[in-house]
């Protein structure tokens, strides 16, 4: 043992009698405990060792098909007064829910190690990072949280004997019987005994039954997002599923940028993004959550709590995300992708042919007449963030980045134009509420069609969403209008016909060059019912492969398309009842009325 710090010594202690581990590792997070770990995974089958010279460093994993990604329908927010988790949240009492789980983490770990991980979500020390302590039963959980956090021997000594940590406990629920084999992807069977649950009034987190991202990399989703958000709130301060960007005019002049997409929108491709206009430079903080905390200054700064990228594999290439494929070279961890004889690795969209022999992410020798794809959609790779070779110079500032801007999308095939403007904070509020976004595969079990997903923190958000979109108004309280980032809503995915009309990926960079000179007071913008527009030509389009008509269509603000809208809206905000802010009643009001309903 490391740490004199009892209180965490007694619930690790604890948790040991009650799982029945056959031993207990505290994580130093050293290299060779890394590889160590690595090793006796590839030993036991769980792993393949990818080629040393084409991916050095790297290991590729197949889960089991019934544990692909998230599972929404199994998340829970236990609060003593359910509406004090709303809404849109799982809800199940504190008390039933501990009495429920602890029946099944009961001898839980029976013949494998119980790993004891203190991390830290943001930079070591800074004042907006946060300490956790996850506990779990999976050494791919070790491996990954290694790379996604900073994890290990120095996080102890900054927690020291008296430190607060958030605890974190952890159990894939495959118990193994002596003599027992264990499966490639140990995790219980049923979809009813997985449980992903959070304590936001004590501050606690316990997931039980899945081996895969935000389920079982506890820093992430549930800590930095579901936890954060309430300790946000509580606190005056934001938690948030946004990227971070910074962004470089050709005159040398720098912005941060932060942007909030619904899961598998385009977070990551937008934060590596490599600009097609001439002079202009992106560089990457964070490609997922960003916390904000005011500055002296008044102004917001966001740090990355993470320090790698968990990222969608499928249709990343070096043509779409150049920088995501150079940080996944080495020293990565490659979850549900096929894996090449060479011992390379394969996805749909990698932008080379799929080599014959393949074995796609169900183990199989993959067969491109099957009409299945190779890769699981929701692949992931796990990249440390310090390999992206755009990562921004102050990716690990403690005190974070200044944040001029922030924006909010999602896959809208109609009626959202490409960009459009808030007129006021508040009206970017109301744009943030009203996110909504095509169902894609980064969660189980969703039904297909446009789901509302405000904030994209629909999965995320800690307590109740209609009092979190008060926070959002509450925090445009705290300092003057000029201080606060402008606020844009931009939908890449927009169709016609059933094509993208926009080119997305790179060619962003001309909306991003836009909304940094609106920054700057610069780059002409002209009202509409919806918000401010860019003016004919405030968009650079020079080289663009579009017609006139194409990029006249992808900017269009529709009335009849957004009278449809609002009917969604009424129908959406419904469900938040008094919770609703007054002041998104009246953007409501004020949008029926510049739309002449
Ligand atoms: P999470 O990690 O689940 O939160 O996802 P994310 O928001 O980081 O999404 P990501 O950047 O991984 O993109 C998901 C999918 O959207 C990928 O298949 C991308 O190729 C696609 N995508 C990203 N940007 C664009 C774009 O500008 N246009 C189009 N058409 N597709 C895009
Ligand atoms: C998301 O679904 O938004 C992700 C992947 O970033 S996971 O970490 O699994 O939540
Ligand atoms: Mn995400």
């Amino acid at each position: 043992m490391m740490t004199k710090n009892k209180k965490l010594i007694d619930w690790v202690n604890e948790w040991a009698a009650w799982c029945e581990p056959t031993n207990v590792q505290w994580c130093d997070g050293s290299e060779e405990e890394n590889q160590h770990l690595l090793d006796a995974m590839v030993a036991s089958g769980m792993a393949t060792k990818l080629n040393e010279e084409k991916r050095p460093g790297s290991y590729a994993f197949n889960s089991d098909p019934s544990d692909v990604a998230r599972v929404e329908n199994r998340t829970f927010i236990c609060t003593t007064n359910k509406e004090d988790a709303g809404p849109t949240n799982n809800w199940m009492a504190p008390d039933e829910m501990k009495a429920t789980m602890k029946a099944r983490y009961k001898g839980c770990m029976k013949g494998r190690t119980m790993y004891v991980m203190p991390f830290s979500m943001g930079p070591l020390g800074s004042n907006i990072a946060k300490i956790g302590v996850e506990i779990t039963d999976s050494p791919y959980v070790v491996t990954n949280m290694r790379i996604m956090t900073r994890m290990g021997k120095k996080v102890l000594d900054l927690l020291g004997e008296t430190g607060e940590f958030i605890p974190c406990m952890h159990s894939v629920g495959a118990p193994l019987e002596p003599g027992q084999k264990d499966s490639k992807w140990p995790c219980a069977p049923s979809i009813d005994d997985k449980f992903i649950s959070h304590f936001p009034e004590t501050y606690e987190i316990w997931s039980f039954g899945s081996g895969y991202g935000g389920n079982a990399l506890l820093g992430k989703k549930c800590l930095a997002l579901r936890i954060a958000s309430k300790m946000a709130k509580d606190e005056g301060w934001l938690a948030e599923h946004m990227l971070i960007l910074g962004i470089t005019n050709p005159k040398g002049e720098k912005k941060y940028i932060a942007a909030a997409f619904p899961s598998a929108c385009g977070k990551t491709n937008l934060a590596m993004l490599i600009p097609t206009i001439p002079g202009w430079k992106v560089e990457t903080v964070g490609d997922d959550i960003a916390w904000m905390k005011f500055g002296k200054d008044g102004r917001l700064y966001a740090i990355n709590p993470e320090a790698g990228f968990f990222g969608v594999a499928p249709f990343t290439s070096m043509d779409t995300n150049r920088n995501a494929m150079l940080s996944a070279r080495a020293n990565t961890i490659f979850t549900n992708v096929g894996v090449t004889p060479d011992g390379d690795i394969w996805w749909e969209g990698i932008g080379t042919d799929c080599p014959a022999g393949t074995i796609d992410w169900k183990n199989k020798v993959y067969d491109p007449a099957s009409g299945e794809p190779c890769a699981h959609p929701n692949a992931r790779f796990t990249a440390p963030a310090n390999q992206c070779p755009a990562i921004d110079p102050s990716w690990e500032e403690p005190a974070g980045v200044p944040i001029s801007a922030i924006l909010f999308g999602g896959r809208r095939p109609s009626t959202v134009p490409l960009i459009h403007e808030s007129t006021s904070w508040n009206h970017g509020v109301f744009m943030g509420s009203i996110v909504g976004s095509e169902v894609t595969a980064a969660a189980i079990g969703l039904k297909a069609g446009v789901r509302r997903d405000p904030f994209a923190m629909l999965p995320f958000c800690g307590y109740n969403m209609g009092d979190y979109f008060g926070h959002w108004i509450e925090i445009g309280e705290k300092t003057t209008e000029d201080k606060l980032p402008k606020i844009f809503f931009v939908n890449w995915f927009r169709k016609d016909n059933g094509k993208w009309l926009w080119p997305g990926y790179g060619e962003n960079s001309r909306v991003l060059a836009y909304i940094f000179d609106r920054c700057n007071g610069q780059g002409e913008a002209v009202n509409s019912p919806i918000g401010k527009i860019p003016a004919p030509n405030a968009i650079n389009t020079e080289g663009l492969d579009m017609s006139a008509d194409q990029i006249k269509k992808a900017l269009a603000v529709n009335v009849d398309e957004w009278k449809d809208e609002v009917a969604l809206i009424e129908e959406h905000y419904k469900m938040f009842g008094n919770h609703l802010p007054k002041e998104l009643k009246e953007e409501l009001v004020g949008l029926k009325k510049r739309l002449e309903m």
